[in-house]
């Protein structure tokens, strides 16, 4: 891996010296001998400035066996070769070169390049990994159409996968055989694809609306086909609706699926030949739990939607990369709402971005969703331009309208369809395509931090008005210290005292237009007045969380308990909930810090009641509401917070609910506990989840009726959902057995151990992590796997907030220990673990101290990798 720590400027884009027409790869394979032939048709490009830059080929550990120039070997003295390229100074306007190099897949742990993983041979390119296969011209805007040609032993990989469309194949001496791919579009190297090995495959197909079918392969490894059903009717269901919803049909005869358990991320979206983790293909009912069906159903979807947003129309540079993760996540949100609860849907999404978006926004990390600098572009796969581009898009969405939006989409591919282009090309689409103005709207693209809203309501009992006054402000980021004014979408409503909305009139208006209204906000204070209003009314704010900001309003604790009742937008409704738990367990930390005993109010508690009794509300919404908002994202709330207090006071806090509640809680979860077999329906999964909610309260009673329960619901279910709830409060008891029991069970299954790691990693029972130490030791467990690393070491470092920051601080020494270790090994895994020390300056003095003195032992680290090198030098410099 290379250790280049130079900043990169968006500003300084320049279009590239050459361009590639043809690449045609010849890949011999072998595991930790690999010889690549590359075959490229270059031209010198006539929109670049520089007109005699040298051919300047990116490569990264790779072995040079020869080169050759139009035919002729290329004399030494005719090129140079560094650490990180290939450069020919002297080269006609037209070229044709022969490269060969070596590659050993078998040392390669950071699973980018081709790598191997349990046997097989795989490729993981986005951002910059094709560089590590070959010399190349490795950025997106180089779009060349490729072949691939694979020659490999029959035994040792009978499958051998590229992009594309199978054109030939054959077989050679010494028991091999080998494979041509042509992909007919043309494509920037990073979603290139190779895999090769022992594969089974599941086949599906789908027919599109013009009557096309297309073939869809899923390949795991054997013993896993009973598992791929629900990926492939998840591909069959994101063909149908991206077809519905944006016209948009598959373009090849074939949309290929293939899973690793080694990879860094969720999936990749290489041309016809996507790549997965395993945790998002492999699912069935007893070994997956519902929210892993739902993620499948999301990270299929969104990688197939990737075909168009990404790959015909993909990115100029890597500033840009908001273009195609934004809008793919919107669009695989979209598809989720659809196929699911809408409102749920929006919760959840909302939830993981306060949680995990806004503390990033808040901290030394914090950038634009289309960055201006980066010194490694792996460390920018950021919530911040993935889900924050994503609300981007939905703002947009909600300003534009379905249709208009819808529109907008056209006009972007009848432009682009093709081309590597820019955030600005889509904003540009989306605004001629409607005839609006979205200039102040980009500033979202280019301005940190998550904007707040201060907003005033006065009712003039006279003149029958209700008057919001809207203030925005944006805090400062790193780098950005002022901030301008930005587009905002408010969705509000006005609720009377029956809990009836009020047709919204606003001044200057004739008539009502509907009960939920749009504000465009624009300047630094707006105001809005409605009018004919009859009484006082509670007003709704931020209806469906119309844009991704902060609010401030002064509610009453009554007024929140009348919204979580009344409120039409069920959104709303539960952000009411949560706005009521947020205040009380703040105040409630404040409480205990003066040593003061800690209690939640009657009104609180009935308002949790009232939603157990009631028969007619949704059962997925009822148990969103009754969940606590997570310590994770109450930190963010709390400067100077000491982590131990607040796990205390939250706790504290649970237990009342579970006493308090107790009868209610329990009739719940007998209801629902009803004994019948499992089925993945939203109406089972919407049951299931307000059962276990249920059943976690319930876990909070030091009863022999309770630890029944818990035995019952393991040992009984036919499904991992509830097997895997029921587990979870029993590590938090004494739930040795249960562990053992389960290990013994699913130690031959990866994904269901991951489980089991995360688990006891989450435990909140004393000497957690002295068993995360231990299960560092277990067979099943290895640090060169990033899925058990995320399962182990990152839950207890993320999620397990009371015991990470103990305060002997052998957390953070664990932490950066593990950090140093594998940034020798996996560099991204390494950096992404080190942001749990991103929220140092939250935290109390004591802590935030011994938080500092890791970072800086991080730091001082030699050899330190850029990934790492630059999360913890901007944790230090902020
Ligand atoms: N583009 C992929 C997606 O969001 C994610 C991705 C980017 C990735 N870089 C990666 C996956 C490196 C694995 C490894 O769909
Ligand atoms: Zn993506």
């Amino acid at each position: 891996m290379t250790h280049h720590r130079q900043a990169i400027h968006r500003l300084d884009y320049a279009p590239p010296a050459f361009l590639v027409d043809r690449v045609d790869l010849t890949f011999d394979l072998g595991e930790t001998f690999t010889r690549v032939t590359s075959r490229l048709v270059v031209e010198r490009n006539k929109q670049s400035s520089d007109t005699t830059a040298p051919l300047t080929l990116d490569g990264e550990e790779l072995e040079l066996e020869s080169i050759k120039l139009d035919g002729a070997p290329l004399p030494r003295d005719r090129y140079q070769i560094t650490d990180s390229a290939l450069i020919i100074p002297d080269i006609e306007d037209e070229a044709i070169l022969e490269i060969v190099t070596r590659i050993n897949p078998a040392a390669n742990t950071c699973l980018m390049g081709l790598y191997q993983s349990g046997g097989n041979l795989f490729t993981q390119c986005e951002a910059e990994g094709f560089r590590r296969i070959t010399y190349y011209i490795d950025r997106p805007d180089v779009m060349a159409r490729f072949t691939t040609t694979i020659i490999a032993d029959k035994t040792k990989y009978p499958v051998l996968l590229s992009n594309g469309n199978r054109i030939s194949e054959g077989t050679m001496d010494r028991n091999r055989h080998w494979v041509k791919w042509v992909d007919p579009f043309r494509k920037p190297s990073y979603l290139f694809a190779l895999v090769a090995g022992k594969l089974v495959s599941l086949c599906g197909q789908h027919t599109t609306g013009r009557g096309k079918t297309v073939n869809i392969e899923i390949f795991v490894e054997a013993g896993n086909l009973d598992k791929c059903h629900h990926a492939l009717a998840a591909a069959q269901k994101a063909m149908r609706w991206d077809e519905e919803r944006f016209g948009l049909e598959y373009d090849l005869d074939t949309y290929m699926i293939v899973a690793t358990s080694d990879f860094n991320m969720g999936a990749m979206e290489n041309k016809g030949l996507n790549i997965f983790n395993t945790k998002f293909v492999l699912a069935k009912p007893d070994t997956a739990t519902d929210a892993d069906f739902e993620g499948i159903d999301a990270v299929v979807a969104h990688e197939y939607f990737h075909n168009w947003t990404g790959n015909r129309v993909t990115c100029r540079d890597w500033f840009q990369l908001s273009l195609k993760e934004g809008l793919t996540v919107y669009r695989d949100q979209e598809f989720s709402s659809d196929i699911g609860s809408r409102a749920v849907q929006r919760i959840q999404n909302v939830r993981t971005l306060r949680e995990m978006q806004f503390a990033e926004d808040a901290g030394p990390q914090a950038h634009p969703v289309r960055p201006d600098t980066y010194i490694e572009i792996n460390n920018f796969y950021t919530m911040t331009v993935y889900e924050k581009g994503a609300e981007v898009v939905r703002m947009i969405a909600t300003l534009l309208g379905r249709e208009g939006f819808r529109k907008g989409m056209e006009l972007y591919f009848n432009r682009h369809d093709g081309k590597a282009v820019t955030c600005d090309d889509f904003v540009a689409a989306m605004a001629d395509a409607n005839g609006i103005d979205l200039e102040q709207f980009k500033r979202w693209y280019s301005q940190a931090g998550t904007p707040k809203l201060n907003i005033d309501g006065a009712y003039d009992e006279q003149a029958k008005t209700f008057t919001l006054t809207v203030r925005q402000s944006c805090p400062a980021t790193p780098g950005q210290e002022n901030k301008q004014p930005l587009h905002i979408p408010l969705a509000v409503g006005l609720i009377d005292r029956r809990g009836q909305d009020l047709p919204l009139q606003l001044a200057g208006e004739c008539a009502p237009t509907g009960t939920t209204r749009v504000l465009e906000l624009r300047r630094p204070v707006e105001t809005f007045t409605f009018t004919q209003v009859p009484c006082l009314p509670v007003p709704s704010l931020l209806r469906d969380f119309s844009a991704p900001v902060r609010l401030d309003y002064a509610w009453s604790d009554e007024d929140l308990v009348f919204l979580m009742a009344h409120d039409s937008d069920a959104f709303a409704r539960w952000e009411a909930a949560n706005a009521y738990a947020t205040r009380l367990l703040i105040g409630q930390y404040h409480v205990a810090a003066e040593g003061a005993t800690v209690a939640a109010p009657v009104d609180f508690l009935e308002a949790l009641r009232s939603l157990l009794v009631q028969e007619d509300l949704d059962p997925a919404l009822v148990a969103l509401m009754l969940e606590l908002p997570s310590e994770r994202m109450l930190l963010e709330e709390i400067p100077d917070v000491d982590p131990a207090r607040l796990h205390q006071v939250c706790l504290a806090i649970k237990q009342q609910i579970a006493r308090e509640l107790r009868p209610e809680i329990l009739r719940t979860y007998l209801a629902l506990n009803n004994g019948e077999p499992y089925r993945y329906t939203s109406t089972d999964v919407a049951r299931r989840s307000l059962k276990n909610v249920c059943l976690a309260y319930l876990a909070e009673l030091d009863e022999a009726m309770v630890s029944e329960a818990l035995l019952n619901q393991y040992s009984r279910a036919d499904n991992m959902t509830d097997r895997l709830a029921a587990l979870k409060a029993l590590a938090n008891r004494n739930g040795e057995e249960q562990l053992a029991d389960f290990a013994t069970r699913w130690k031959d299954d990866a994904l269901v151990m991951d489980k089991w790691f995360a688990l006891q990693a989450q435990s909140r029972r004393p000497g957690a992590l002295s068993r995360v130490q231990k299960l560092m030791e277990h067979p099943a467990f290895s640090i060169r796997n990033p899925n058990k690393v995320r399962a182990l070491i990152g839950t207890f470092c993320h999620q397990n907030l009371a015991h990470f920051h103990a305060e002997d601080g052998y957390g953070y020494a664990f932490a950066a220990d593990r950090i140093i270790e594998l940034d020798r090994l996996n560099p991204q895994i390494a950096a992404r673990l080190a942001a749990c020390f991103n929220r140092w300056k939250q935290v109390e003095p004591k802590r935030r101290a011994m938080m500092r003195e890791e970072l800086e032992r991080i730091a001082g680290e030699e050899n330190l990798s850029s990934d790492t090198y630059e999360i913890v030098t901007k944790a230090l410099q902020a």
